[in-house]
């Protein structure tokens, strides 16, 4: 049993004895009694009890005896003190609770036979156990449901008045979006202010309701909890790696649960620190695309009257007999290959094996590389580390977290939750530089609001002012002083007046942030897409491991330097060693003992590192002509990229464009074979979160129609391409991976990791770290006044990526609204009405559409979801590529905003 320190992750409560039904137990200091009490393994009914939160003692159930007191007390919030004598049980204690079960049912609709909740409700499950039968003066309440909010009904009939709902959205949550309301003579549960619930949907308070007074409308009223088949597996929208249920029945999902739900809580007060066993609104709410009627049933062949379906075995013939042909032709390098890191670790080894050993190309990329690769390149030459330095629990229990760059609650919802718990429960002090007011600013001691853009000049100066303010620690500088003094002098360059124009923050504001930063024992820094996905990402991360070393966070437990991937398996993706400049295991490509090795393992051989290519090159070399042939899986770059990239001329110049994908996309519109792809619940196999944990995706459903899951093409298609790959389950795949990383299949456990910097700070640190402290040349004051505006195409919490757009559920909640979004007061200082329309106008083009206020964004900055293309305003973006990652950044934009008249627009 875990309990929760109230204040400090470092501190505990004396230990104390107390006696339990006779037996000795120890226990901390003022914990809950009902928790000393499960410690023993002993079981006492609570229904209001729930582990995420503190005790909140409506219920009445988990009565015992405390000797001295002549009525029983409620264990869960009575606090467990030295020498205590408690009983637990007795015929008085079970009628007190019969007492208890009796009042709540004399008020109950007993409507079970058509309740959500009925086989899987506390109440029943109460009523059964202490034997009430006798509801003779039964007196339901009669209201009416509430209906307001768009995902779930309120049934106050059912409602135990609990308040778990109310706790894990106030607590845990830290949304607070519910309230008790007294009204019709009785009290509610309503949304604050008794309107239609607007929130996050996160669903937690659907999940912990131990009755049927929260429900879920999208699938009300369609099944039994015990008619359900119940598969365990992992959320493949973004890389949290929450565990999920997808409950299905026949072909059809019918809703998504969490351990949450049916966590045993009359155990142990689990600890929440690693996480709270909940989801976020797209996991639990965006599952519809599973079953959409719009998948790809069928593989289509293009011919001239447009898409034929075909069988697989004609489709995977054209596929193998072309590619066979352009090899064979123009040799191995005009074909190349891109997949969706949100396929499983199998199938993302599968793909490059077969394009590396089968095909014998290095032209071969995933979606990691939109901005992870910034960040696992980086650690990796400067620390050996090539993913996230720290877990969940380290974030929880970190007394500074450093954010910078990243809208957490939006793109990473559930480990959001453990910034909050770290700030809630231990207390944690919380630097937060965006350029807007995210959520997560609002709950942090030190928002930051910092210019749009300006991620990379605010680390900068981070950096320098903590060598300024001598905030260094020596035993870390003096291990490597030329490095030191390089850094010395690279940051002595810098202005302050130029990083203070540019962040909009003034330097005590800096060093108030660096100083709680470098002082603190634990200190974690967080960073997302305001720094990887952003110009020089690889440098920039490179800086924040500068201030990691020089305050002496680098290599000391419990501190590190993170970033966030957005989608599911973005780290399995780099482990695959899905990138031109990497083997499996993180291996350099160009190291020519790794590959010759993974050659034989292979029993083929690797082709050398050059021309590997990696996702902007690809495009590149298809516009010119170089590559004929494409092969994309799960990718959508015509939809991704801006059309200043020539992704469109790239697409349609190759001879054969192979899309594999459960839908059909902008994308696959243009290719000449569509192969149809399973989602992930219907795949075995694997994703590694963003922690390196490696999660369980299991089969909820067989496979939709025709589709077939990735790796069973991959491999068929390598047989056809004459280079055997017979594996007959995901599981033979996992056994050569396995082989190759021993360790790496950690399912469930966090890989330690530890940093070293060394080699790094002893040699090309010097060279390097000057230009990374280079003035910024590309944001000139001329570029402001001409597009006075920053806009940032980015993502909302309803969605992720392309996926969640098909999914009904989220679209019902974020529909596609073709709007800019904009500070208030600039939509008032352009006299703007809601059906006024704008000309926005990048360096690439203009772009017409309305508008909508956004109190979170900056004056002079305007945002647009990156999930939709109408209109496309990524097309607005000019693409810069990292030149040592190839990271393309293409997310944020200069523009010049003009109303014009509503003639003007509809002309
Ligand atoms: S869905 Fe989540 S955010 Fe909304 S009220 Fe329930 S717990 Fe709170
Ligand atoms: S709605 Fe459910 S969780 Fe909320 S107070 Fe009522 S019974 Fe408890
Ligand atoms: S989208 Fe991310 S945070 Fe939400 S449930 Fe899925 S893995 Fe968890
Ligand atoms: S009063 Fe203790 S569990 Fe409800």
């Amino acid at each position: 049993m875990a309990l929760k320190p109230v204040t400090s992750p470092d501190i505990e409560a004396p230990t104390i004895r107390l006696t339990i039904d006779g037996e000795q137990v120890e226990a901390r200091q003022g914990v809950s009694l009902y928790d000393v009490i499960s410690q023993t393994g002993k079981i006492i009914p609570a229904m209001c009890y729930h582990y995420t939160f503190d005790p909140f003692g409506s219920c009445g159930m988990c009565l015992v005896l405390v000797e001295g007191k002549k009525a029983p007390v409620r264990s869960c919030t009575a606090k467990a003190e030295a020498g205590m004598q408690v009983r637990t049980e007795g015929d008085d204690l079970f009628q007190a609770r019969k007492k208890a079960v009796e009042k709540h049912l004399t008020i109950h609709p007993l409507d079970c036979p058509v309740c959500d909740a009925d086989g899987h409700c506390e109440l029943q499950d109460m009523a059964f156990q202490h034997g009430v039968t006798n509801l003779v003066n039964a007196k339901p309440k009669g209201l009416p449901e509430d209906r307001r909010s768009l995902v779930l009904d309120f049934n106050m009939n059912r409602c135990i008045l609990c308040g778990e709902c109310i706790n894990i959205c106030k607590d845990v949550q830290m949304v607070d979006a519910l309230q008790f309301f007294k009204k019709e003579g009785t009290t509610h549960v309503v949304a604050k202010g008794d309107k239609g619930l607007v929130c996050e949907f996160c669903g937690d308070c659907l999940a912990v309701c131990p009755v049927g007074a929260i429900t879920n409308k999208y699938s009300k009223y369609v099944y039994k909890p015990w008619q359900l088949r119940k598969t365990t597996s992992t959320c493949a929208y973004c890389a949290d790696g929450c565990q999920m249920s997808i409950e299905t029945s026949g072909k059809d999902v019918q809703r998504v649960t969490s351990p949450l739900s049916w966590k045993n809580k009359w155990g142990d007060r689990a600890e929440t620190a690693e996480g709270h066993g909940g989801l976020c609104v797209r996991g639990r709410f965006g599952f519809q695309y599973i079953d959409s009627k719009e998948r790809l049933a069928m593989p289509l062949i293009r011919a001239e009257e447009g898409f034929a379906p075909r069988s697989w075995f004609e489709a995977m013939d054209t596929v193998a007999g072309r590619l066979k042909a352009i090899k064979a032709q123009h040799g191995p390098n005009a074909i190349a290959g891109l997949i969706t890191a949100r396929c499983t670790n199998e199938e993302l080894y599968l793909f490059q094996k077969l394009m590396r050993a089968a095909i014998g190309t290095n032209q071969v990329d995933s979606s990691a590389r939109y901005g992870h690769l910034n960040f696992t390149r980086a650690l990796q030459h400067a620390a050996g580390i090539g993913r996230m330095m720290n877990g969940y629990e380290e974030i929880t229990k970190a007394n500074v977290l450093l954010l910078i760059g990243t809208d957490i609650t939006e793109t990473n919802p559930v480990a959001s939750l453990r910034v909050k718990e770290a700030i809630r429960v231990y207390g944690a002090q919380v630097v937060v530089a965006t350029s807007r007011q995210t959520n997560i600013a609002k709950l942090a001691s030190h928002p930051l609001t910092i210019a749009a853009g300006s991620e990379r000049e605010f680390i900068q100066a981070l950096v320098k002012a903590a060598i300024e303010e001598d905030l260094v620690e020596e035993a870390a500088t003096t291990a490597a002083p030329e490095a030191f003094a390089a850094l010395k002098a690279a940051v002595a360059g810098l202005s302050w007046e130029a990083l203070t124009a540019r962040t909009g923050t003034a330097r005590e504001v800096v060093v108030e942030a660096v100083r709680l930063y470098a002082e603190a024992p634990k200190a974690v820094i967080l960073c997302a897409e305001g720094v990887t996905r952003q110009v020089e990402g690889y440098a920039s991360i490179l800086n924040l491991v500068d201030l990691a070393w020089v305050t002496g966070k680098l290599t000391r437990p419990g501190c590190g330097v993170n970033a966030l991937p957005e989608e599911a398996n973005e780290q399995g993706a780099v482990d695959m060693g899905v990138a031109p400049e990497l083997l499996p295991g993180q291996a350099l490509y160009a190291d020519e003992d790794a590959r010759a090795r993974l050659a034989t393992a292979w029993r083929g051989s690797l082709p050398p590192p050059d021309p590997g290519a990696t996702l902007m090159e690809i495009v590149k070399r298809c516009r010119e002509g170089r590559i004929k042939a494409l092969y994309l899986v799960g990718e959508n770059p015509l939809a991704t990229l801006p059309a200043s990239t020539g992704v469109r001329e790239a697409l349609e110049k190759v001879e054969l464009l192979i899309c594999q994908d459960p839908f059909l996309t902008e994308t696959s519109r243009l290719a000449h074979v569509v192969l149809p792809a399973t989602t992930f619940a219907e795949k075995d196999g694997t994703f590694t979160n963003l922690e390196g944990k490696v999660n369980r995706v299991r089969p909820a459903l067989e496979p939709y129609e025709e589709a077939r899951p990735d790796w069973e093409v991959f491999a068929a298609l390598g047989t056809a391409l004459g280079y055997p790959m017979e594996y007959e389950s995901p599981q033979d795949v996992q056994r050569e991976i396995m082989k190759l990383l021993p360790g790496y299949y950690n399912l469930g456990e966090p890989r330690p990791v530890t940093a070293r910097p060394e080699g790094y700070l002893r040699n090309g640190y010097v060279r390097e770290v000057e230009a990374r402290y280079a003035a910024h040349t590309d944001r000139t004051e001329a570029d402001q006044a001409a597009r006075p505006f920053a806009l940032t195409i980015g993502q909302v919490l309803y969605h992720s990526g392309k996926l969640s757009t098909r999914a009904s559920g989220l679209l019902q909640l974020s529909p596609s609204k073709g709007r800019l979004q904009m500070n208030p007061e600039d939509i008032a200082r352009l006299q703007l009405g809601p059906q006024d329309v704008v000309r926005v106008t990048s360096a690439k083009g203009s772009l017409e559409l309305r508008t909508e206020p956004n109190h979170d964004l900056a004056r002079g900055t305007c945002f647009f979801p990156e999930h939709f293309n109408e209109p496309p305003m990524k097309d607005l973006a000019g693409c810069v590529v990292d030149p040592t990652t190839g990271v393309p950044a293409f997310k944020f934009t200069r523009v010049a905003i003009e109303k014009l008249c509503v003639e003007k627009a509809s002309a």
